[in-house]
């Protein structure tokens, strides 16, 4: 209640950009775990950062999660993006269907009149597995597409809630927790400093993609993820990031 009354949203928008290194935050009133309202308005915000952000022929690569289903199915524009292309970031990561990156980048092509790609390929495989797959002409045209995408829109959760989410086997939960994972995004875990802890092969965006995007957006909210953030947001390489009062005031504790 103290934090409320000595900030305004746009104090907090403000603290985020400065601590952070952010060229923009935006937040919305409220706390997203225990508010259906401040989810909703954290998906508007989303989907209007990126409406703003999306130039002629970009690829945009987004990621799942239940945050990103919300800004997808708010998602519109005044006119058809006919040169655009949505892909998702990562091939499946274990999701419900309803929350994977294939069905967002879909959802939000079909809203937009822009084309889209799927990308048909379990994300956690084998090194051997790995190599097989890419020599596969229609995924490695995907995936040379998805790690060339200009902008990247992504969720951010609590690492051990993902993990358990996704179904990572224990041993390997047990591992990341270990090794002081605390974050998850763009199917990377992060500890506090925003070091990726547990790296393997993927179809999908590597860190060296990320880094190389122009434009990286962070969609998330809610108190329970505000360390979570503030651990993402210390890896460093978002430019946007769209969150709701609760979880930036915690991310500000944990800066
Ligand atoms: O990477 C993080 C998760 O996709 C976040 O999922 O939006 O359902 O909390 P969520």
């Amino acid at each position: 209640p103290m934090v409320r009354e000595l900030f305004g949203l746009s104090d907090l928008e403000a603290a985020l950009r400065k601590r952070f290194g952010l060229k923009q935050a935006v937040v919305v009133p409220g706390d997203s775990d225990v508010s259906e309202e401040a989810k909703r308005e954290l998906g508007r915000a989303g989907s209007k950062v990126l409406r703003r952000v999306i130039g002629p022929g970009d690829v945009v690569a987004v990621m799942g999660g239940t945050t990103m289903a919300r800004m997808a199915s708010q998602f519109s524009v005044p006119s058809p993006l006919r040169d655009n292309w949505f892909v998702p970031a990562r091939g499946g990561l274990g999701e419900s269907v309803d929350y994977q990156a294939n069905t967002i980048a879909s959802e939000l092509a079909k809203r937009t009149g822009a084309r889209y790609r799927m990308l048909h390929v379990p994300d956690h495989l084998s090194e051997d597995a790995y190599q097989t797959i890419m020599q596969e002409p229609n995924v490695r045209e995907v995936v040379d597409m998805i790690r060339s995408a200009r902008i990247v829109v992504h969720g951010i959760g609590d690492a051990s809630a993902m993990a358990r989410r996704r179904k990572l086997d224990a041993g390997t939960v047990q591992e990341i927790l270990r090794d002081g994972a605390l974050a998850e995004a763009f199917g990377y875990y992060f500890d506090r400093e925003g070091a990726v802890v547990h790296r393997m092969a993927t179809a999908g965006l590597r860190l060296e993609d990320i880094e190389a995007a122009e434009s990286v957006i962070g969609i998330a909210g809610g108190r329970s993820k505000g360390e979570a953030i503030a651990a993402v947001m210390r890896f460093g390489h978002d430019d946007v990031l769209v969150t709701d009062e609760a979880a930036a005031e915690e991310a500000l504790k944990h800066a």
